[in-house]
Order: C-alpha cells, then sequence, then structure tokens
C-alpha cells in the first residue's frame, strides 16, 4: 500500500466540478485582484472566527509580518517566541528590525510554555507570538495575564490551527491572529494565501493599507507598504472550501482518535494528549520516539509517507547560531526535534490505510524487540 503524508489530489478528485465551475466564473469575470470574493471571504471568515475584521494578504507570512507592522512593532523591540515552529514565524519578526526572542515549550503540548516566557521578558520586549502548533493551541489565559502585566502585545499564529478553540472560542483567542492558507494547511488554497483576524479596527486599517503599497485608495500612497493582496481566484476557492472545514476538521479528529486507539499499547511512543482546555484541530498528527529515524525508513520501505517538524529547532539554524546561539539553549525543543515524527493525516486518509500504518507501527517495535540480543 501507498499512503501519501497528505493527499491534496484525493480531495481535489472528489470536488472536481465544483473547484472547475468556481475557476470558470472567476477567469469569465476577469477581475483576478480585488474581485467580491475577497470581500464575501473576508466577511464570511471573520465571521466564523468570531472576529469583527479579516484582512487577506498573500501568505501566512505576511500576515505576522503586516500585524507586527501595524501594531509598531520594529528596530530596538524584541518579540518572543518558541524555537520549535516554521522558520516563517520568525522572518516575520526579523523582517520588522525586531529581535526574535526565543522561550523553551510545554513537553507535553509542543507549544509556548508561559512560564519560560515570563523569563525572557526584558524592558524592549513588546510582543509575544504563541504558535498554535500542529493544531493545539497554547496555554492562552498565563500569556494573556504576562502582556497585560507588561503591556505587551500577542500576536497569534494560527497558521496551523483553522477552527481549533482554546476553552472553548475559536482561535485567534485574543484580539489578533495571522492565519496561511497554504494549500496542505486544514483550510487551504490553490497557491498561497494568507488572512490577519482582529477584533482591532485601527489594526485592521492598517493591514489593509500596508498589503495595498501603503494606499487606503488608489495612488494615494500614505505610507510604505507591500504587495500583499489575497487574489480573486485564492478568495472564490477558500469560500467554498470553508463550508467544508468543520467536517475536514470532525474527520481529523475521528483519524487521530482512530490512530491513538490502535497505538496505545506501545508504550514506546508518547501520543498526543490534548490538554483539557484545548480543542485540537490535527493539522499534523505527532508521535514521538527516540528511534524516529528507524522508524521513518521502516514506514517508508513499506509505502509509507512521514513528515518531520521540525528537524531543527530554529535557534541552531545558521543565523541565529551566528547571533551565539547553542546546543542546549532549549533543552525541551531539542529533544522533542530529536524525536518528533508526523504521521499521514488528511481528512479523506481512509480507516484501512490507518490501520495499515498502525500494523507496521506494532510491527516495527515487534522486530526491534525480538532483535534484541
Ligand atoms: C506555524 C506557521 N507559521 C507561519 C507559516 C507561514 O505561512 P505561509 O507559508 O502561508 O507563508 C506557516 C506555514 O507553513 C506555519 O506553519
Amino acid at each position: 500500500m501507498q499512503i501519501e503524508f497528505v493527499d491534496l489530489a484525493r480531495q481535489n478528485k472528489l470536488l472536481f466540478r465544483n473547484y472547475s465551475k468556481i475557476i470558470a466564473g472567476v477567469v469569465k469575470e476577469a477581475n483576478f485582484i480585488a474581485g467580491s470574493e475577497v470581500n464575501v471571504f473576508e466577511s464570511t471568515f471573520a465571521a466564523f472566527c468570531g472576529k469583527k475584521y479579516a484582512v487577506g494578504v498573500n501568505s501566512g507570512t505576511d500576515a505576522l509580518l503586516l500585524s507586527l507592522i501595524a501594531y509598531g512593532i520594529g528596530r530596538g523591540d524584541e518579540v518572543i517566541t518558541a524555537p520549535n515552529t516554521f522558520f516563517a514565524t520568525v522572518e516575520a519578526i526579523h523582517a520588522t528590525g525586531a529581535k526574535v526572542i526565543f522561550a523553551d515549550i510545554d513537553p507535553a503540548t509542543y507549544t509556548l510554555n508561559p512560564q519560560q516566557v515570563a523569563k525572557k521578558v526584558t524592558s524592549r520586549t513588546r510582543a509575544i507570538i504563541p504558535i498554535h502548533l500542529f493544531g493545539q493551541p497554547t496555554d492562552m489565559d498565563p500569556l494573556l495575564l504576562l502582556a497585560q502585566k507588561y503591556h505587551l502585545k500577542i500576536i497569534e499564529d494560527c497558521c496551523q490551527a483553522h477552527g481549533a478553540r482554546y476553552k472553548g472560542k475559536l482561535v485567534p483567542y485574543s484580539e489578533t491572529g495571522a492565519f496561511s492558507f497554504y494549500p496542505s494547511k486544514n483550510l487551504g488554497g490553490f497557491g498561497d494565501g494568507g488572512i490577519v483576524v482582529t477584533d482591532n479596527a485601527l489594526i485592521a486599517a492598517k493591514v489593509r493599507r500596508f498589503r495595498n503599497h501603503g494606499a487606503s485608495q488608489k495612488y494615494t500612497h500614505e505610507v510604505f507598504g507591500f504587495n500583499s493582496r489575497l487574489d480573486t481566484l485564492q478568495a472564490a476557492i477558500l469560500n467554498f472550501k470553508l463550508k467544508h472545514l468543520v467536517n475536514w476538521n470532525r474527520l481529523r479528529q475521528k483519524h487521530s482518535l482512530f490512530y491513538i486507539e490502535l497505538l496505545q499499547q506501545l508504550t514506546q511512543l508518547q501520543l498526543p494528549k490534548p490538554a483539557d482546555f484545548t480543542t485540537h484541530v490535527y493539522h499534523i498528527f505527532a508521535i514521538t520516539t527516540p528511534h524516529r529515524h528507524q522508524l521513518q525508513k521502516f514506514l517508508r520501505s513499506r509505502g509509507i509517507a512521514t513528515g518531520i517538524h521540525y528537524p531543527v529547532p530554529l535557534h541552531l539554524t545558521r543565523p541565529f547560531l551566528a547571533q551565539g546561539h547553542k546546543r542546549g539553549d532549549f533543552p525541551i525543543a531539542e529533544g522533542t526535534s530529536k524525536r518528533l515524527l508526523s504521521l499521514p493525516m488528511f481528512p479523506e486518509l481512509k480507516q484501512t490505510e490507518i490501520k495499515y500504518i498502525a500494523a507496521t507501527i506494532h510491527e516495527f517495535f515487534r522486530l526491534k524487540k525480538s532483535s534484541r540480543p
């Protein structure tokens, strides 16, 4: 059996007619930038998140960057985040001129540990970016208390958490969050895309201006901005896909429960154990094992693709080593990066496939045990 890590073609085949019709509609109207679908999607997605405003941009990276700039973060400022995220989170901070400050993570949820964040606050700290990694929200209330105490901004990196909840409330839990619509996300487009959602009218207005060359009206450039618009075709596709998001997330949750049921006897594995106060939407189903590389190789030999999120904690990448970071700085993030393995996860995954993947993992540990001297 061959199983992809994420099989987008399977979903596209099922919904091919719908997608063709949507694309044909956009082509017919030929309003490829700022077409009516962009406004419709922005208001629908804002309502979905329970937020007042949403501004479409061209990627999750820009959603973070434009939010940070809108909050006035720049040179001389420090922004605290976790070292176990996709590089884009720190690129956005760096692009504002601010300094990236890492804090270690919680070993059970892999999300930012508020106690570690508290230790990193200085007089230069201006913001925190918690990452709702793999689809699981960060413990937000302690971070909000810190933010209140030290007058910090919080921008939630929701790029992996469309539809996830913290204490029953959809993310972003606080004022502002950034989403990515990279094709493999829980809600993904047919190319790059992103959105900023916020309850703050001023932040929404600023992001709207920044994404369009600093202009609120054509050729009226009030500030230096960017070309970072969500295009009409992406908005039209996302509008349609948004109707499926809740069901797709339910399927991801169902698949995860099935994985857990089939793998829970294996004491050599740490399985996802969502905190009580979160609703995990399983963008990624990650297990940990000290035998990660061997298990990945074994699964590959049986036709099962897997992923590693992420192989190198960011403080050990070249730009941060150059700033003086070293091995041992963030032991939890370093330890998990050596052991995490992401199993196939997408809504259209079949129960027979999950059974096959689980049986292959059992076989790996059986063989490992019997080969011991
Ligand atoms: C946690 C996280 N932050 C930021 C991003 C950046 O999003 P994009 O690829 O849309 O720029 C991603 C996407 O991969 C992500 O997973």
